[in-house]
């Protein structure tokens, strides 16, 4: 009889307990709406979580918005995702200008904001005075230190990297970066988040670039030069490493596509923290990023995004 009771009381009470830990990890803050901070909320919001996004640009904000429900419309058109999916998931994104309000209640912050130390460090402090003691706080950065960023906060134990790769709903990798005084409880949550996101967290440890950016940052880089150098255009160039590495895009429409600004300040960090010449930063790249030609999310970098993937005026022969 004893062990009846016990029984019933378990599968009466173990749904609950699941919900409150559910509930718990549930309820995330992203600061930033950009090309990453947008993908991450579609992602999040799609696997039940209550999703707050924060942008200093309210109109930023709006666009975000706008973003996710047209590439979750994109997923419901192949069938991946329902149309109430799509729309539980919309209503559970909110989004805000006020930091303060967005990171009240929730277990987990995700900072996506441009790569630019300063930014992220001061973002980290403030972060550290008005959430909760146990929130974790996670960044998206392609390559700006998690150690350097958890020695502005008192909780170095709970700041790690969650690096998602674009267009995050799509791309299976989180690259999971362990600073160095990131705790095993920490990173065993990140993980536990990840394979609940159905995505393949791998843990790396905490230098400049960690894996992703290290390996692939050098190859775009060499990339650019040879263009520069004129050694092939844009399209031979993106053809040679697709048909012959099989790489399911080239080097240039990935620069493109990534943002040519968040290339140039990756390399920046490469080249200033690991003090190796082979990192510096093509004269080509920068100065396209002087002149304001971005990429994809401006419209024009190696090709004209607005023009279906033509090449770029500038590399026409
Ligand atoms: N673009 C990529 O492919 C890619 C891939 C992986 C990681 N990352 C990393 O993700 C981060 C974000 O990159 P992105 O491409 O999304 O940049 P983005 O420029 O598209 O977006 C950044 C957003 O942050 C907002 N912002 C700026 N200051 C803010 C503040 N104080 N508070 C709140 N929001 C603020 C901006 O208004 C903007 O909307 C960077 O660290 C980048 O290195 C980028």
């Amino acid at each position: 009889m004893a062990i009846f009771i016990i029984i019933i009381f378990f599968v009466i009470l173990l749904p609950f307990l699941d919900l409150e830990e559910k509930n718990n990890m549930g309820e995330i803050a992203i600061i930033g709406s950009g090309t990453m901070g947008n993908g991450i909320a579609h992602l999040f919001a799609l696997h039940n979580y209550k999703v707050a996004l924060v942008d200093t640009n309210p109109d930023l904000l709006s666009l975000a918005l706008n973003n996710i429900s047209k590439n979750m419309e994109r997923q419901v058109l192949k069938g991946a995702v329902t149309e109430k999916q799509k729309s539980e998931a919309l209503s559970r994104i909110i989004t805000t200008t006020d930091l303060n309000k967005a990171v009240n209640q929730v277990s987990l912050t995700i900072e996506a904001v441009p790569e630019n130390f300063k930014l992220k460090e001061e973002i980290f402090k403030e972060l550290d005075k008005i959430t909760h003691p146990e929130t974790i706080l996670a960044s998206n950065t392609s390559s700006i230190s998690i150690t350097k960023l958890a020695a502005a906060t008192s909780r170095p134990d709970k700041v790690i990297g969650m690096h998602f790769m674009n267009p995050v709903p799509v791309m299976k990798l989180i690259e999971v970066i362990r600073g160095y005084n990131t705790s095993e409880d920490t990173i065993e949550k990140i993980i536990k988040i990840g394979i609940d996101l159905n995505k393949t967290p791998v843990v790396v440890n905490d230098y400049p670039g960690f894996i992703a950016n290290r390996i692939l940052m050098p190859m775009i880089n060499e990339a650019v030069f040879a263009l520069q150098e004129g050694v092939a255009g844009v399209k031979e160039i993106d053809t040679v490493m697709k048909l012959g590495m099989a790489h399911p895009m080239g080097p240039l429409q990935l620069a493109d596509f990534i943002g040519l600004d968040v290339c140039l300040s990756i390399l920046n960090v490469l080249h200033n923290e690991l003090g190796n010449p082979k990192y510096a930063p093509c004269p080509l790249l920068i100065k396209m990023v002087a002149a304001g030609n971005l990429g994809r999310k401006q419209g024009i970098g190696f090709y004209n995004w607005n023009k279906k993937l033509e090449v770029a005026d500038a590399f026409q022969k």
